[in-house]
């Protein structure tokens, strides 16, 4: 069954985060496959309603004096399961390195959490058909020093940086062909360099109205959803069509 993953980023407050859940929570119910990753101010509002949760991001270091920061440790405390790293907005607004990617993924596994880690290439790098390349050297830093027990913990998003939604307008997206090329090529490069299989989502302006044709792609292990995830309805129609 394929992962459906909510990426909320910072879209919602408390009333919207109140009202998705009221508009979701029977159809999310007992769900495995389904996991909203919210800003951590509300992370305990849905995992008191039942939902399996994600952090969107992850300290560098573990407890202790990291001002503002939410560690490995505390998304643990809570019950959350999985954090995404290296998400693309981290890496430009944040100036998040694949090394801090690595530093992050090794944080997550330690205390048993399953890292979701964003990959993908720029227009300008992609025109240049630079793609492997770029999605290879992220892959190849992030699981730098991972035994293969550990590497196949981990969940790649193939999120092309051209691809994310403004939160209001989709972007153009791959088509399933493009995809489903560079789903096949991570998942050769992982086994390849670690031996070991592993989960990779497509991520970028996924929504109710390209849902069906993206499920057709069924070399794809699921979804990391931003702007349409912060939708009740439309959240729901995508759960309901991805099997
Ligand atoms: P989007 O975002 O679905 O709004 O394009 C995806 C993401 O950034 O994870």
């Amino acid at each position: 069954m394929k992962l459906v993953i909510g990426n909320q980023k910072s879209y919602m407050n408390k009333a919207d985060v109140e009202s998705f859940i009221n508009e979701t929570k029977d159809n999310i119910f007992n769900r495995e496959n389904v996991i909203i990753c919210p800003s951590d101010i509300y992370i305990s509002s849905y995992i008191d309603n039942n939902y399996r949760t994600g952090g969107q991001n992850v300290s560098l270091k573990m407890n202790g004096p990291t001002t503002g920061e939410v560690s490995a440790q505390q998304l643990k405390s809570v019950g959350v399961t999985y954090c995404v790293v290296g998400h693309s907005e981290r890496r430009k607004d944040n100036s998040e390195t694949d090394i801090d990617t690595n530093i992050k993924i090794k944080n997550l596994l330690a205390e048993q959490l399953i890292p979701i880690l964003c990959v993908g290439e720029s227009r300008e790098e992609r025109e240049n058909g630079l793609c492997l390349e770029v999605i290879s050297r992220e892959i190849n830093t992030a699981f730098k020093d991972l035994s293969s027990d550990q590497a196949g913990q981990i969940i790649v998003a193939y999120e092309p940086v051209w691809a994310i939604s403004d939160g209001i307008n989709p972007a153009s997206i791959p088509t399933n062909e493009e995809i489903k090329e560079i789903v096949l090529q991570i998942k050769d490069y992982v086994m390849n360099n670690n031996q070991v299989e592993v989960k990779v989502l497509y991520g970028g302006s996924v929504n109710d109205k390209n849902i069906d044709e993206l499920n057709l792609i069924i070399e794809l292990d699921g979804y990391l959803i931003g702007g349409a995830s912060k939708n009740a309805k439309e959240f729901n129609y995508i759960i309901n069509s991805t099997k």
